[in-house]
């Protein structure tokens, strides 16, 4: 206790990588919960960019330990590699970084799947990192964990069934044999390399929540691409919605102290599915380039669309937050005017609420409000008062829009460029 859960607002990229970094020089663990090497968390400080897919963004910051929980999906070609990435750059990474046991593999075959899909013309726009079809496994309870992956025999049985259970998609590939040795072929060094990193987390954070330790719990992704809760079916295969922090790290409800989530000051998307305040044009394209906004996963241009509010109430509902955190506000600098969706029209009806049907989600109309904007140059901002006013009225028009307050301004990529407006609602 206490215990943090920082879960995305949006659909992901809101720059939790970030704020994780911020807030992790307070914590003693930092747990990521769901997803896998989809995730792109881009920490900037002391002059240096790191972009990590797998490891928390706690390895960053000094004095805490990280955990990839149960809840994760690992690659271990891609942790093998960001390891030996942080590595090289200086990081300490071993005895600071777990692996839980029970955390499932994705395998080459997985990315086949994906990438297969997504190529015959039934794709959403994934990451083609092997991600859904991985959960898909777990789910069907053929899926193959860390423990399984660390027991050559069992291991290799696994594969060995797994690969005819999915011989009909593969075949459209290439041959299962030549899958097959695909597997195997670096897994005995993958097997030596993860296995000083594997243990029952929920172990350690279980003692460590008796010792009153700070736990920051860490999402990937956000809320609208939560399997349950977001545009459906354009969405993850996991929940990144706070209650899957306790599901994906082996921690009780009971836990959870505070709720932070992760807002831009406009909304972006990457990948295919609704997005009612979609922008396009020349706004679209300038907050684009001004926020380099191209993902730090796959490179793709990111949608830009104004802030939407009944969307953000939906993701302050379904996780419970406490407060908030914006990022970006110095990226709408010279936007003149900025829009804020309030609610939407949908035929003759007015909607307060963000709508669950995928028809409806692609129907409404945004309705706005406009708010004047501001000029200059936000990043080098200490304090809220050294904002300019027009830039201080958009984000209190927000908070009181959302009802929930906005603890932390962030006006650019660095630690020191994060403004800390109330400091005593942010971990519990
Ligand atoms: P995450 O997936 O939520 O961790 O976010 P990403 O790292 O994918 O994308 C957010 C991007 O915005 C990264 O390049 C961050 O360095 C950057 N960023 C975060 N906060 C700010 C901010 O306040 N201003 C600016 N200009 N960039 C920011
Ligand atoms: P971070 O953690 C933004 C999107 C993909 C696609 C959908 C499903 O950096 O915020 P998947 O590969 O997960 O099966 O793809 O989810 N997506 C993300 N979008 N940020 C992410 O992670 C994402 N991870 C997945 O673009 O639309
Ligand atoms: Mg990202």
């Amino acid at each position: 206790m206490p215990a943090l859960v920082v879960v995305g607002a949006q659909w992901g990229d809101e720059g939790k990588g970030k704020i994780v970094h911020f807030l992790g020089k307070d914590a003693d663990w930092v747990v990521r919960y769901q997803g896998g090497n989809n995730a792109g968390h881009t920490v900037v400080f002391g002059g240096q960019k790191f972009a990590l897919h797998l490891t928390p963004s706690g390895i960053l910051a000094k004095g805490c330990k990280s955990v990839i929980g149960n809840g994760v999906v690992v690659d271990p070609n891609a942790f093998v590699k960001e390891v030996k990435m942080l590595e090289s750059r200086g990081i300490k990474v071993r005895g600071r970084l777990f692996i839980s046991l029970a955390a499932h593999v994705i395998l080459p075959y997985h990315i086949y799947v994906d990438t297969l899909r997504e190529e015959g013309g039934r794709g959403i726009g994934t990451t083609k990192r092997g991600i859904g079809p991985c959960y898909e496994d777990k789910v069907a309870r053929i899926g193959i964990r860390i423990a399984d992956f660390l027991d050559p025999e069992v291991f290799r049985k696994l594969v060995r069934r797994n690969l005819k259970v999915r011989a009909a998609e593969l075949a459209k590939v290439k041959p299962l044999k030549t899958i097959e040795k695909e597997v195997f072929k670096d897994y005995d060094r993958q097997r030596r390399f993860l296995a000083p990193f594997a243990a029952d987390c929920s172990l350690f954070l279980d003692a460590a929540n008796k010792k009153k330790k700070r736990l920051l719990l860490e999402s990937a992704q956000g809320s609208m691409l939560d399997l349950d809760h977001g545009t459906y079916p354009f969405v993850t295969s996991s929940n990144p919605v706070a209650g899957g922090a306790c599901a994906g790290a082996g921690i009780g409800p009971t836990a959870i102290t505070a709720v932070m989530g992760v807002t831009k000051a406009y909304t972006t998307r990457v990948g295919l599915g609704p997005f009612p305040t979609e922008v396009e044009g020349h706004v679209g394209h300038y907050i684009r380039e001004v926020g380099k906004e191209y993902g730090t996963t796959t490179g793709r241009a990111r949608r830009i669309g104004w802030l939407d509010v009944p969307q953000l109430k939906a993701a302050i509902r379904m996780n419970g937050m406490t407060a908030l955190t914006m990022t970006k506000l110095d990226t709408l600098t010279g936007v003149h005017p900025i829009k804020v969706c309030v609610g939407y029209k949908l035929g003759k009806k007015r909607l307060a609420d963000f709508p669950v049907s995928r028809r409806e989600q692609l129907d409404v109309e945004p309705v706005y409000e406009s708010y004047p904007g501001f000029s200059g140059d936000l990043s080098k901002a200490k304090k809220f008062s050294d904002l300019p006013r027009g830039a201080r009225e958009y984000v209190l028009a927000v908070e009181k829009l959302l009802g929930v307050p906005v603890s932390i301004v962030s006006v650019g990529q660095s630690r020191e460029q994060t403004i800390v407006r109330d400091a005593t609602r942010l971990w519990s």
